[in-house]
């Protein structure tokens, strides 16, 4: 019998691992859940005769894809991929996908909770500051930043975006005025938003030098991957400005940020995607691509070669 195993650390709302419990027992498949697991271990046990797997930022490293002998098909429920060993997959006959857009309003209405909690002083009573009127630069402007680009307009923000991968036109389509360099944008707009992907080519790219120039009250909200940042560089910064903000979706690794006291927030557990919409939209749309794929040999949302 076909086996499915959702391997979730940070488990689904139940009512979309009972969606995907009803999308794979139709098929006559099985579902086996393992949550909250507490070692690689545990992960590398439990993928021993399975067919498929449907995860989220669970680590599926070498190990663990040459460990699932039987596996065919590797699900991200959600966007970002950088947590699975695509060479491995691909070395191992195992097609890997994600969930594109699936979870980008959740982690796009948390960017603009965390952004009020910060303009407002932590809910402390003291005077704050509004969105309204401030320009926000949309750094990478895919289905995450395009619901930011939505959300920031209702707000009365300027909005701004800068994407390599996307014309000026489909910039100004999807609701943002399209700037040309990082550098630009970030020299113009208070309110910075990331949402690129941890890649060879984006880790630590958040540096010093790019962030020195951002205006005056400076804000970095970070809803994409801590692996973006340049840690030190962006302390060295918020020590000789203290008029610089840093507040983020995944806690720094390093913690020379706690002593900045209201100018850097974290939340305790990485969040963003952790609504029941976003779970039901992500975790039955993997359901649904495995089935497809069992099935009919469907790859769309293929991430490996
Ligand atoms: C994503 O890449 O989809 C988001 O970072 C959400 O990650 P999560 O499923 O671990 O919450």
């Amino acid at each position: 019998m076909t086996k499915v195993l959702i391997a979730t650390d940070k488990p689904f709302a139940p009512v979309a691992v009972n969606g995907i419990r009803e999308i794979v027992e139709a098929q006559g498949y099985e579902l086996v859940l393992l949550e909250k697991y507490t070692s690689q271990d545990e992960l590398i046990a439990a993928v021993a005769d399975v067919d498929a797997m449907i995860i989220r930022s669970d680590k599926a490293t070498k190990e663990v894809i040459e460990a699932a002998k039987n596996l065919k098909v590797i699900v991200r429920a959600g966007a970002g991929y950088d947590n699975i060993d695509l060479a491995a997959c691909t070395a191992h006959n195992v097609v890997a996908m994600n969930t594109p857009g699936q979870n980008s309003n959740a982690v796009a209405e948390l960017a603009f909770g965390m952004m009020v909690y910060m303009a407002r002083n932590f809910y402390n009573g003291k005077s704050g500051s509004e969105l309204k009127g401030k320009k926000i630069g949309i750094h990478a402007y895919g289905n995450v930043g395009q619901n930011v680009g939505r959300i920031a307009r209702g707000f009365g923000m300027e909005v701004y975006a800068f994407d390599p991968f996307m014309t000026d036109e489909q910039i100004k389509n999807a609701g943002a005025t399209p700037l040309h360099s990082a550098e630009e944008m970030y020299k113009m707009c208070q309110y910075i938003s990331l949402h690129i992907p941890a890649t060879e080519q984006t880790k630590k790219s958040i540096n010093y030098d790019l962030l020195k120039d951002m205006p005056k009250g400076a804000v970095l909200v970070n809803t994409a991957r801590k692996e973006v940042i340049d840690e030190e560089g962006l302390a060295k910064l918020m020590e000789e400005r203290a008029d610089f903000h840093y507040i983020t979706d995944i806690a720094p690794d390093c913690d020379c940020f706690s002593k900045f006291e209201g100018r850097f927030f974290a939340t305790p557990k990485k969040m963003g995607a952790q609504t029941e919409e976003a779970n039901v939209n992500a975790g039955l749309a993997a359901a649904h691509q495995i089935v497809n794929f069992i099935e009919k040999g469907d790859e769309k949302f293929r991430v490996n070669k």
